[in-house]
């Protein structure tokens, strides 16, 4: 899809559909009340009978709208109130791509103006952009059948801005916007491929794709070097599937050479049965989506690249497959992990934590500014949580703030939980060091906890996705199916901390 800007009169604009935002309770704007006088109070009418008051999630759609040069109008209300509002243009550009592709048609012209309230139409262009991208997404490449009842791809989307000046600043942002968009689709495309043909060296090869188009470096090991540099616990996890367990890095130098890297570490289980403790059958299946942390750091790496950030990158993705199997770890199995410490198995479905663990290990090998893992980590985070936070924990307060202020900006919220000492004899063991499940009070902290372990020197916030990598009914900007989450919430925090170094600076 194409978006571009362009100077032009919106009533006199020639277009399948023009798309107007409608602020709840503020029907009577200059152009709105053109609008309705020239389709002879149809708007009024809408109002009156309560078909759309311009509420978050309402649309109208009116076609025969002559004398207007487009052929249909979309209203798109965009509810009341400063609070929140980013987030109800996104998903209200979102609904009206999704809604207008539905209706098969090639293009649509959204005007800028009556989505900005009191916000530049720079920044409303890069936001619903984010919308029309992320609400449009459909994953059907393996629908081969009965093509004409799928949605066809929206070919042009038109941006209407009032002066040249907006043009230029609005283009702007919708290329930036685009290229945040395409990590977004990367890790959605990868959380929605199947599981059958996701393997641990599945991943290995998107990530050497990336890094050349990205021009970064990516390295993997492979299970021979895995096993002689002692990398247990991942091994542990991954004995019982017969697809190689991989480790993947990818290193992406936007900064110069001396400046110490930022970490991301992403799970990458890329079907998660349980193992040996197996989970049931109901809804085993969404569990190919166990690796969108993984395809959280792989998409921030790409839009990283796109934007040339100034900063420095290690993605670190341990990947492998649990399955319960003849060669399969166990409960009661004590494992050896890269750092030396062991870990007493209880729960083979407690995987995820094993593999982060070394992982982290490996993350001190590059001496980072801070790590960041994030991961579906614990059924517990949808029960503390639901869909609409992730959780975030670790052990820098600072670094959780600017966190939780990125997940405000960008709409992919964050919400912490305390990770207090107390917590920790959860996870003592009376044979190893640590043991891999904690009960089931408090199952979200208490695998912080584990991770914590192993974090010991490092400046580390945890990310637990399990309630917002997956989205069970489809809703504004992002249809069922894999959400992308983290891409977004990291490049807001690295433009955040840019910016925040720059007025230091300056
Ligand atoms: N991948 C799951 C967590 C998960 C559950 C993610 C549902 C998304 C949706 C993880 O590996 C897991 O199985 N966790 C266990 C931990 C328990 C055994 C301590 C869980 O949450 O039940
Ligand atoms: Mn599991
Ligand atoms: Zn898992």
């Amino acid at each position: 899809m194409q978006i571009d800007v362009r100077r032009v009169t919106p009533l006199r604009h020639k277009t399948p559909c023009l798309v107007v935002g409608v602020d709840e309770g503020k029907n009577t704007t200059p152009l709105l009340k053109e609008l309705d006088q020239l389709l002879h109070g149809a708007l009024t009418r809408a109002v009156r009978s309560g078909e759309f008051k311009g509420k978050s999630g309402e649309t109208l759609l009116l076609s025969g709208v002559k004398p207007l040069a487009a052929e249909r109008l979309l209203l798109v209300g965009l509810g009341k109130g400063q609070h929140g509002r980013d987030e109800r243009l996104r998903q209200g550009a979102g609904q009206a791509a999704a809604l207008l592709q539905g209706r098969r048609l090639s293009g649509f012209s959204l005007v800028l103006a009556t989505f900005c309230g009191n916000m530049t139409p720079a920044a409303v262009a890069g936001i619903v952009s984010e919308g029309i991208l992320l609400g449009s997404y459909r994953f059907d490449r393996y629908r081969t059948e009965n093509a004409d009842t799928r949605p066809q791809s929206l070919q042009t989307v038109t941006l209407l801005a009032a002066t040249a000046a907006d043009v230029a600043a609005a283009t702007a942002a919708v290329t930036a916007a685009e290229a945040v968009c395409r990590g977004v689709v990367l890790a959605r495309d990868l959380v929605n491929e199947p599981g059958n043909v996701k393997s641990p060296e599945y991943l290995a090869t998107q990530a050497r794709n990336i890094a050349a188009a990205g021009g970064m470096r990516c390295s993997v090991l492979e299970r021979k070097q895995l096993e002689e540099e002692g990398w247990g616990a991942l091994l542990g996890v991954a004995q019982g599937s017969a697809r190689e367990p991989r480790l993947i890095v990818l290193e992406y130098q936007g900064a110069g050479e001396g400046e110490r890297p930022l970490a991301l570490v992403g799970k990458g289980v890329v079907f998660d049965a349980g193992g040996i403790s197996l989970k049931p059958a109901e809804k085993m299946d969404e569990m190919k989506m166990d690796m969108a942390g993984a395809a959280a750091v792989l998409g921030t790496l790409q839009a990283a690249a796109a934007l040339r950030l100034p900063v420095n990158l290690v993605g670190i993705i341990p990947a492998v497959e649990n399955l319960p199997s003849g060669t399969a770890y166990r409960p009661g199995d004590i494992l050896t992990s890269l750092s030396g410490r062991t870990v007493e198995i209880l729960n083979t479905d407690a995987e995820g934590r094993l593999i982060l663990a070394d992982a982290l290990t490996c993350a001190k090998r590059y001496n980072p500014r801070a790590v960041i893992d994030l991961a579906t980590l614990t059924g517990a985070c949808i029960i503390a949580l639901g869909h609409h936070a992730s959780a975030v924990l670790g052990n820098n307060e600072a670094l959780i703030q600017a966190l939780l202020k990125a997940g405000e900006t960008s709409g992919e919220r964050l919400w912490q939980l305390p990770l207090w000492e107390e917590y920790g004899a959860q996870i003592k063991s009376e044979v190893a060091d640590v043991k891999n499940t904690g009960g089931r009070p408090a199952g979200t902290i208490t695998a912080a906890a584990f991770l914590q372990t192993f974090a010991a020197d490092l400046t580390w916030a945890h990310l637990d996705i399990a309630g917002t990598a997956w989205e069970e009914k489809g809703r504004g900007d992002v249809p069922k199916g894999g959400t992308g989450v983290g891409v977004r919430l990291l490049v807001c925090y690295l433009q955040q901390q840019i910016e925040r170094d720059r007025r230091k600076k300056a």
